[in-house]
């Protein structure tokens, strides 16, 4: 079934003048209005299984604002959105446990294509006080400067982690549950931390001890791909001997995301 059936068919009509504002997007359509004005659509800044996400001028500000993504049919996109909206809720959870998040993340009501919507207002990663390595677009990250060590072995490797480890460990005990979309990783003080956001399907609920095994090691291998995708080029070829053979088989004892899942577990139970 079309997006587009008539009234008659069962379709209400807020779910028809949706399904036009996503053929509208899909046509390359974005007018967007806030209280009426019009919002300047600067560019597009990158775009996932949900959103899609521009980098646009509100109120004088620039930022970046989260629309719903047009490959989804208006029920599909209904059901994700309705997640989405307990991103702002959940990223000042997490931003309370001392983790870097996006520093706004807020509903803002607007019209898209002549239809009203809630889309999400985030800071853009350009504007927060710290670097992201975006861990879903590679291409996305520019750098000031390389955080790695000239040549990456065990020990920098775990050393360049050591804040990672500990705000894994922070999730863990304070459990927050997190799928992998969540986690990217940003640069602070010349170190390494967890940049997470992405954050509307996190759940807060304690981890029985039983399955702080499993999740450490999850959250570390997430944070590892995350890492690795969210490294620019000239870093990833410099580094891609050690990166392929270390860090992501999970039988060898000797690799990374053991040692630093192991890491995790052990804070955690401390
Ligand atoms: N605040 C931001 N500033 C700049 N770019 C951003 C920002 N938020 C998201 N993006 C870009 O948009 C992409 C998609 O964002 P996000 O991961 O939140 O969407 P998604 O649809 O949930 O993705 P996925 O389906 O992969 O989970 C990001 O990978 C990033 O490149
Ligand atoms: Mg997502």
């Amino acid at each position: 079934m079309s997006d587009s059936q008539p009234h008659e068919q069962g379709i209400s009509l807020q779910d028809q003048a949706l399904g036009e504002m996503l053929q509208g997007m899909r046509d390359g359509k974005h007018d967007i209005k806030v209280n009426g004005e019009p919002v300047e659509v600067i560019r597009p800044l990158g775009a996932g299984g949900t959103k899609k996400v521009f980098d646009v001028a509100l109120g004088g500000n620039r930022v970046a604002l989260a629309l719903p993504n047009d490959v989804d049919g208006v029920i599909r996109m209904k059901q994700k959105w309705e997640n989405i909206m307990h991103e702002p809720e959940n990223t000042n959870r997490v931003r309370a446990l001392g983790i870097p998040t996006n520093t706004v993340c807020e509903t803002v009501p607007i019209t898209l294509n002549g239809v009203p919507f809630d889309a999400l207002r985030l800071t853009r990663y350009e504007d927060l006080p710290f670097q992201v390595l975006d861990g879903k677009n590679r291409l996305s990250t520019e750098y000031a400067g390389s955080v790695l060590p000239e040549q990456l072995d065990s020990e920098s490797f775990q050393a360049l982690f050591g804040g990672i480890v500990t705000d894994t460990a922070t999730l863990i005990s304070n459990g927050v549950h997190l799928g992998r979309d969540s986690f990217n990783v940003c640069v602070v003080d010349n170190g390494l931390r967890l940049f997470l956001n992405d954050l509307g399907s996190a759940r807060f609920e304690p981890f029985e001890p039983g399955e702080i095994d499993h999740v450490s090691q999850q959250y570390t291998i997430s944070t590892l791909d995350a890492f690795v995708n969210g490294l620019n080029e000239e870093e990833y070829q410099r580094h891609k001997g050690f990166l392929d053979g270390k860090a992501f088989e999970f039988n060898n004892p000797d690799k990374m995301s053991v040692i630093l899942a192991r890491a995790v577990r052990q804070k955690v139970t401390e």
